[in-house]
């Protein structure tokens, strides 16, 4: 592997063999968002350890201690003493995370706390409006951007009442911050929709004290609530866990265990496409509370091509780039509809996925909601673009531990969103 001084592309080389125990994944990015969040909305001192080390946590944090809340890291371990929030003096600058984002716009209007939120040039073509019109359904005053984009502004308006929310999209994002601007509502909020995109939000807020019920499928938060200090310890993100897994699945001989990861149900699309793929892959759950945790093991077999459909997609979301690159390693064509939502992420992820795999040989189909993959070509040595998306720029240097030649990927620096020392564990993980 090199870098240029720059860090700006990174070229990785293909694995003649991979195995062993996979370096500590880093902290799980989205319970890190809450952890933080949750811990500066509360009243005393919250303890965080595992925090997630990249920037996008970063983000979340810089905003709450902009927001009144005290934040001192150490290392992986973070120590807050939350509250009640007063109106920044600045924008909060939210960068590339969406999260980010989306949360405090829900827990500002439940707060009536008066905030601007700006992003980095992708978060300001992300939309807002899926936040901001269920949000003035339950009372509270958000203005977008012309295009429901960033910057957005939250006023302090009148206090939220209680409502029935449909969400027209599966959104974690949007169901959690429906979630926080509930606990500062008067009134219940019912939230539906929310399908089985990941449910860290109920699964923690119960924690730091704020009571969530499920009623069939929807969820329900009575407001007002308070926040109350927790100690939290933020388990292995599956997410980042799914790069080694997908290397030990497509690199001959392989066999690669990684430890501590999050096992939330709603987490484990990618493992399960792994295991229908026909990978090896052992699950060993450690211990259950607030979240399944344990350790996961796979081992490279022949693969075969699967179908993903819509309802599995909120489980496997992140992971669909990924999918994509271990796809064109199967045989058959691999499927993946009712992923629209992967257009309007960090980049076009279908986009730049689809441009990748054809600069490196890939027989690839470009569908509005989804992309085929066939596999059975072996992919050869090119120069990628990740199009500043961590995600894609790490799916890519997984293709090329079985490429036929180095692949350079370029805007490499952004794996620092969630994973900074993705390439050099990557490099751990050679035999
Ligand atoms: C996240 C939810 C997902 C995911 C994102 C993080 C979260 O987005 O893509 O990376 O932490 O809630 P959705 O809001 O589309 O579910």
């Amino acid at each position: 592997m090199t870098n240029t001084q720059t860090q700006l592309a990174t070229t990785v080389a293909p694995a003649r063999a991979l195995g062993g125990l996979a370096p500590n994944i880093p902290g799980d990015k989205s319970i890190s968002h809450r952890a933080v969040i949750f811990a500066g909305m509360a009243e005393g001192v919250s303890h965080v350890t595992n925090v997630a080390p990249g920037e996008d946590v970063a983000s979340s944090m810089r905003c709450v201690e902009q927001l009144g809340a005290s934040v001192q890291r150490d290392g992986l371990a973070v120590r807050i003493r939350g509250g009640a929030w007063q109106a920044p003096a600045e924008p909060l600058d939210c960068g590339n995370s969406g999260t980010t984002m989306r949360f405090l716009i829900g827990a500002l209007a439940g707060r009536r706390v008066e905030a601007t939120l700006i992003g980095d040039a992708s978060l300001s073509r992300r939309p807002m409006l899926r936040v901001a019109e269920p949000l003035h359904a339950l009372g509270a005053l958000i203005e977008t951007a012309a295009g429901g984009t960033a910057p957005v502004h939250v006023r302090a308006g009148h206090p939220l009442h209680g409502g029935h929310i449909h969400m027209n999209v599966a959104s974690a994002q949007l169901a959690s911050a429906l979630m926080l601007a509930a606990t500062g509502a008067n009134g219940r909020v019912t939230i539906s929709g929310a399908g089985s995109a990941r449910d860290h939000t109920a699964k923690m807020l119960p924690f730091f004290g704020v009571a969530v019920e499920r009623e069939g499928d929807d969820l329900v938060v009575v407001g007002p609530q308070h926040f109350r200090a927790a100690d939290f310890r933020v388990p292995g993100d599956p997410s980042a866990a799914a790069f080694w897994l997908a290397a030990a699945a497509i690199v001959p001989g392989a066999r690669l265990r990684v430890e501590n990861v999050n096992l939330n149900p709603t987490r484990l699309g990618f493992v399960d496409a792994l295991e229908r793929m026909g990978a090896g892959v052992q699950l060993t759950v450690t211990s259950e509370d607030p979240e399944p945790m344990g350790h996961i093991e796979v081992s490279a077999r022949p693969l075969r091509a699967i179908a993903i459909e819509e309802p599995e997609v909120p489980a496997i979301l992140d992971e669909l780039p990924l999918l994509g690159i271990v796809a064109a390693y199967a045989t058959g064509t691999t499927t993946v509809r009712g992923a629209r939502e992967l257009r309007v992420k960090e980049s076009d992820r279908i986009a730049v996925l689809v441009n990748g795999l054809r600069k490196l040989g890939g027989a690839v189909t470009e569908v509005d909601d989804g992309f085929d993959v066939t596999g059975g070509t072996p992919l050869r040595g090119a120069t990628v673009e990740s199009g500043g998306d961590h995600r894609l720029a790490m799916a890519f240097a997984i293709a090329a531990l079985r490429a036929g030649a180095p692949v350079t990927i370029e805007d490499s620096g952004c794996v620092a969103i969630s994973h900074p020392s993705f390439f050099s564990d990557l490099e751990a993980l050679r035999r």
